[in-house]
Protein backbone atom coordinates (compact mmCIF):
# COMPACT_ATOMS: atom_id res chain seq x y z
CA UNK A 1 0.00 0.00 0.00
CA UNK A 2 1.25 3.77 -0.67
CA UNK A 3 1.77 5.06 2.61
CA UNK A 4 2.01 8.69 1.75
CA UNK A 5 -1.40 8.21 -0.71
CA UNK A 6 -3.04 6.68 2.49
CA UNK A 7 -1.96 9.16 5.00
CA UNK A 8 -3.50 12.01 2.60
CA UNK A 9 -6.03 10.69 1.89
CA UNK A 10 -6.94 9.70 5.53
CA UNK A 11 -6.31 13.71 6.40
CA UNK A 12 -8.93 15.10 4.04
CA UNK A 13 -11.85 12.71 5.81
CA UNK A 14 -10.74 13.91 9.05
CA UNK A 15 -10.98 17.46 7.96
CA UNK A 16 -14.63 16.67 5.88
CA UNK A 17 -15.82 14.10 9.15
CA UNK A 18 -14.36 16.97 11.66
CA UNK A 19 -17.92 17.69 12.76
CA UNK A 20 -18.56 14.09 13.54
CA UNK A 21 -15.75 12.27 15.39
CA UNK A 22 -17.59 8.99 15.69
CA UNK A 23 -18.40 8.95 11.63
CA UNK A 24 -14.67 9.65 11.12
CA UNK A 25 -13.66 6.55 13.49
CA UNK A 26 -16.27 4.27 12.33
CA UNK A 27 -14.62 5.14 8.42
CA UNK A 28 -11.40 3.84 9.83
CA UNK A 29 -13.42 0.78 11.12
CA UNK A 30 -14.33 0.05 7.84
CA UNK A 31 -11.32 0.91 5.84
CA UNK A 32 -9.45 -1.65 8.05
CA UNK A 33 -12.36 -4.34 7.93
CA UNK A 34 -12.59 -3.47 4.21
CA UNK A 35 -8.77 -4.48 4.22
CA UNK A 36 -9.12 -7.49 6.06
CA UNK A 37 -11.43 -9.01 4.04
CA UNK A 38 -9.32 -7.73 0.87
CA UNK A 39 -6.64 -9.98 1.98
CA UNK A 40 -9.05 -13.01 2.80
CA UNK A 41 -10.59 -13.03 -0.52
CA UNK A 42 -7.78 -11.85 -2.66
CA UNK A 43 -8.84 -8.61 -3.43
CA UNK A 44 -6.82 -5.43 -3.84
CA UNK A 45 -6.05 -4.02 -0.22
CA UNK A 46 -5.09 -0.61 -0.95
CA UNK A 47 -8.37 0.00 -3.33
CA UNK A 48 -10.76 -1.43 -0.09
CA UNK A 49 -8.64 0.58 2.35
CA UNK A 50 -9.47 4.10 0.31
CA UNK A 51 -13.11 2.85 -0.54
CA UNK A 52 -14.00 2.03 3.10
CA UNK A 53 -12.03 4.96 4.29
CA UNK A 54 -14.19 7.65 1.71
CA UNK A 55 -17.38 5.66 1.68
CA UNK A 56 -19.04 8.38 4.13
CA UNK A 57 -17.18 11.17 3.16
CA UNK A 58 -20.47 12.89 2.37
CA UNK A 59 -22.18 12.31 5.21
CA UNK A 60 -21.15 15.35 7.39
CA UNK A 61 -22.45 18.07 4.48
CA UNK A 62 -25.90 19.06 5.18
CA UNK A 63 -28.87 17.56 3.26
CA UNK A 64 -29.68 21.01 1.17
CA UNK A 65 -25.86 21.39 1.09
CA UNK A 66 -26.02 17.96 -0.76
CA UNK A 67 -28.85 18.35 -2.91
CA UNK A 68 -27.92 21.41 -4.01
CA UNK A 69 -24.45 20.03 -5.05
CA UNK A 70 -26.60 17.24 -6.64
CA UNK A 71 -27.79 19.87 -8.65
CA UNK A 72 -24.81 21.64 -9.20
CA UNK A 73 -23.14 18.40 -10.89
CA UNK A 74 -25.80 17.30 -12.65
CA UNK A 75 -26.21 13.61 -10.42
CA UNK A 76 -29.83 12.33 -10.71
CA UNK A 77 -31.87 11.70 -7.61
CA UNK A 78 -34.44 9.66 -7.27
CA UNK A 79 -37.97 10.53 -5.67
CA UNK A 80 -37.16 8.71 -2.60
CA UNK A 81 -33.61 10.43 -2.29
CA UNK A 82 -35.44 14.05 -2.26
CA UNK A 83 -37.62 12.74 0.34
CA UNK A 84 -34.80 10.73 2.51
CA UNK A 85 -31.60 12.63 1.98
CA UNK A 86 -29.95 10.58 4.14
CA UNK A 87 -29.86 8.23 1.08
CA UNK A 88 -27.67 10.46 -1.17
CA UNK A 89 -24.41 10.22 0.39
CA UNK A 90 -23.32 7.20 -1.46
CA UNK A 91 -23.96 8.83 -4.82
CA UNK A 92 -22.17 12.49 -3.97
CA UNK A 93 -19.66 10.73 -2.44
CA UNK A 94 -18.78 8.66 -5.38
CA UNK A 95 -18.33 11.77 -6.94
CA UNK A 96 -16.31 13.47 -4.28
CA UNK A 97 -14.05 10.55 -4.33
CA UNK A 98 -13.12 11.09 -7.90
CA UNK A 99 -13.58 15.19 -7.84
CA UNK A 100 -12.02 16.26 -4.37
CA UNK A 101 -10.07 13.13 -3.54
CA UNK A 102 -8.81 12.13 -7.01
CA UNK A 103 -9.49 8.76 -7.17
CA UNK A 104 -9.13 7.83 -10.39
CA UNK A 105 -10.55 3.91 -9.86
CA UNK A 106 -13.99 3.78 -11.25
CA UNK A 107 -13.94 0.25 -9.04
CA UNK A 108 -13.39 2.08 -5.28
CA UNK A 109 -16.04 5.12 -6.46
CA UNK A 110 -18.47 2.50 -7.72
CA UNK A 111 -17.96 0.47 -3.79
CA UNK A 112 -18.67 4.37 -2.30
CA UNK A 113 -21.63 4.94 -4.48
CA UNK A 114 -23.76 1.38 -3.62
CA UNK A 115 -22.34 1.15 -0.08
CA UNK A 116 -26.10 1.78 1.26
CA UNK A 117 -28.42 0.14 -0.46
CA UNK A 118 -26.15 -3.04 -1.88
CA UNK A 119 -26.96 -3.12 -6.22
CA UNK A 120 -27.34 -6.81 -7.94
CA UNK A 121 -24.44 -8.87 -8.57
CA UNK A 122 -21.88 -6.21 -7.22
CA UNK A 123 -18.20 -7.01 -7.87
CA UNK A 124 -15.44 -7.93 -5.03
CA UNK A 125 -15.25 -4.89 -3.93
CA UNK A 126 -18.40 -3.71 -4.00
CA UNK A 127 -19.37 -6.30 -1.64
CA UNK A 128 -16.71 -5.74 1.02
CA UNK A 129 -17.36 -1.96 1.44
CA UNK A 130 -20.90 -2.79 1.86
CA UNK A 131 -20.15 -5.83 4.61
CA UNK A 132 -17.96 -3.79 5.56
CA UNK A 133 -20.04 -0.97 6.61
CA UNK A 134 -22.48 -3.42 8.56
CA UNK A 135 -19.92 -5.12 10.61
CA UNK A 136 -16.90 -2.76 11.18
CA UNK A 137 -16.20 -3.74 15.08
CA UNK A 138 -18.31 -1.14 16.35
CA UNK A 139 -21.81 -1.93 14.47
CA UNK A 140 -24.07 -3.74 18.00
CA UNK A 141 -27.24 -3.24 17.21
CA UNK A 142 -27.99 -5.15 14.06
CA UNK A 143 -29.70 -9.64 14.06
CA UNK A 144 -27.25 -11.90 13.64
CA UNK A 145 -23.87 -9.96 13.26
CA UNK A 146 -22.30 -13.39 14.47
CA UNK A 147 -23.76 -15.20 11.86
CA UNK A 148 -22.81 -12.01 9.69
CA UNK A 149 -19.18 -11.63 10.85
CA UNK A 150 -18.41 -15.35 10.07
CA UNK A 151 -20.03 -15.11 6.57
CA UNK A 152 -17.95 -12.28 5.86
CA UNK A 153 -15.20 -14.38 5.89
CA UNK A 154 -16.41 -17.72 4.33
CA UNK A 155 -18.47 -16.34 1.41
CA UNK A 156 -19.27 -12.80 0.31
CA UNK A 157 -22.84 -13.41 -1.63
CA UNK A 158 -24.02 -15.63 1.64
CA UNK A 159 -23.03 -12.36 3.92
CA UNK A 160 -24.56 -10.14 0.94
CA UNK A 161 -27.63 -11.79 1.06
CA UNK A 162 -28.23 -11.93 4.93
CA UNK A 163 -27.44 -8.29 5.58
CA UNK A 164 -29.98 -7.57 2.94
CA UNK A 165 -33.03 -9.66 4.38
CA UNK A 166 -32.22 -8.68 7.98
CA UNK A 167 -31.85 -4.88 6.65
CA UNK A 168 -35.01 -5.55 4.60
CA UNK A 169 -36.74 -6.98 7.66
CA UNK A 170 -36.02 -4.29 10.02
CA UNK A 171 -37.35 -1.36 7.80
CA UNK A 172 -40.74 -2.93 7.09
CA UNK A 173 -40.72 -3.61 11.13
CA UNK A 174 -40.02 -0.13 11.98
CA UNK A 175 -42.35 1.59 8.56
CA UNK A 176 -39.19 2.84 7.14
CA UNK A 177 -39.40 3.56 3.21
CA UNK A 178 -36.90 0.88 1.30
CA UNK A 179 -34.78 2.10 -1.68
CA UNK A 180 -36.25 0.63 -4.83
CA UNK A 181 -32.29 -0.44 -5.56
CA UNK A 182 -32.15 -2.62 -2.21
CA UNK A 183 -35.12 -4.31 -3.14
CA UNK A 184 -33.56 -5.69 -6.45
CA UNK A 185 -30.72 -6.48 -4.88
CA UNK A 186 -32.18 -8.83 -2.56
CA UNK A 187 -34.72 -10.72 -5.03
CA UNK A 188 -31.17 -11.13 -7.63
CA UNK A 189 -29.41 -12.65 -4.42
CA UNK A 190 -32.36 -14.50 -3.04
CA UNK A 191 -33.27 -15.98 -6.85
FE1 LIG B 1 -23.03 5.48 4.62
FE1 LIG C 1 -20.87 3.96 6.98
Amino acid sequence: MDHDRICNINEKVKKALAADQRRYIHSVAVANTAMCLASCHGADLENAYIAGLLHDNAKCIDYAEQKAMCRRFEIELSPLEITNPYLIHGKLGAFLAKMKYGIEDISVCEAIKWHTTGKPSMNMLESIVFISDYIEPMRHHADNLDRVRRLAFEDLDKCVTQILSDTIRMLEANNRPIDPMALRAHEYYTK
